[in-house]
């Protein structure tokens, strides 16, 4: 019986890249792991340190060294694009804008002319302007290419109502919408507890501690707590970029928030942006239309207007 071997690519091996690698590894996700970097010295030590913890894995790994020879990862199911400066990031993941589409410009097209028609997990900020950046020079399908937009967000979101509620996170139905960035918005209206929604739970001990926008705004700037102490954020990012890698690899069928094309849904087409979606084998599978209030549509409108904005910056 021959084992289909899974076959990944990271690219951006600075601070996400090598702990999306490591996640891969320690799930048991990954047979081989094709690693690129323009920093060859940086990616060589990852590489000789991945391959060390494979020992601790559940089963073996080839970790390899493909400098910045794109093609080698054309023969990838999934490549997760964390090519990124977070420097760039301090005051806003806005700026990050032209170093990331400078570099995905410098390898999807390349991708793309070497036959890869994988999926693309895109992780670089920001997310939903360089998801579309990717989109537009691979080639492929939208539902190709899902940016981690919102889905980390979302476990903020879950982490914030959970430290309040002591219920696990989960037990917690709960989204942020729109952009990777400071517009997105909690889809309040839509949290339920095992299919109750927070409307009929709010005045109980426990849930009435919640306050909609103190916890929207810890959910929203959480990233940048840690951020101002680290100047990055690398464990969250890279396991959502996993964790949506796992829902495509499995064929979960599985929803979660991810930045994905919105062609009418929500009364929003034209970009990639972050709204619940189904992932599977063939990735974006289906979106999710939650009932969103009369607020939450308008916040939502908002920050759709936002990214377009953003991508506007951006010379063709
Ligand atoms: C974050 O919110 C890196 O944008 C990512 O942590």
């Amino acid at each position: 019986m021959s084992h289909q071997l899974v076959s990944i690519g990271i690219i951006g091996i600075g601070h996400v890249g090598p702990h999306a690698a490591n996640s891969l590894i320690l799930q048991g996700i990954a047979d081989e792991l094709l690693l690129c970097d323009v920093n060859e010295s940086k990616l060589a030590a990852e590489v000789q340190d991945l391959n060390d913890s494979v020992v601790f894995a559940p089963h073996r790994v080839v970790v390899r060294n493909c400098h910045a020879d794109y093609e080698q990862l054309a023969g990838c199911d999934v490549i997760i694009n964390a090519a990124g400066n977070v420097k760039l990031a301090a005051v806003s993941r806005d700026g990050e804008l032209f170093a990331t589409v400078d570099s995905a410009r410098t390898f999807v097209g390349r991708l793309a002319a070497a036959g890869f028609e994988g999926f693309w997990v895109n992780v670089a900020n920001p997310c939903d302007v360089v998801s579309a950046e990717v989109h537009r020079l691979s080639g492929l399908p939208t539902n190709h290419i899902i940016g981690t937009g919102t889905c980390l967000d979302s476990a903020r979101l879950r982490e914030v109502i959970s430290l309040t509620t002591k219920l696990a996170p989960e037990s917690i139905q709960a989204y942020m919408i729109g952009e990777h960035g400071n517009t997105q918005i909690a889809a309040w209206s839509a949290i339920s507890f095992a299919g109750v929604p927070m409307k009929n739970v709010i005045s109980k001990p426990g849930f009435s501690d919640l306050k909609p926008d103190d916890v929207q705004a810890k959910a929203r700037d959480g990233g940048y707590v840690a951020y101002r102490g680290k100047e990055c954020t690398e464990y969250a990012i890279a396991n959502a970029a996993v964790r949506i890698t796992r829902a495509i690899l499995h064929d979960e069928h599985a929803v979660m928030p991810g930045s994905v094309w919105l062609d009418g849904q929500y009364g929003q087409r034209g970009l990639y942006i972050s709204v619940p979606c189904i992932i599977g084998a063939n990735g974006v599978e289906d979106i999710v239309e939650l009932d969103l209030n009369d607020e939450e549509r308008a916040g939502f409108a908002a920050s759709c207007d936002a990214v377009r904005a953003n991508t506007a910056r951006l010379a063709p």
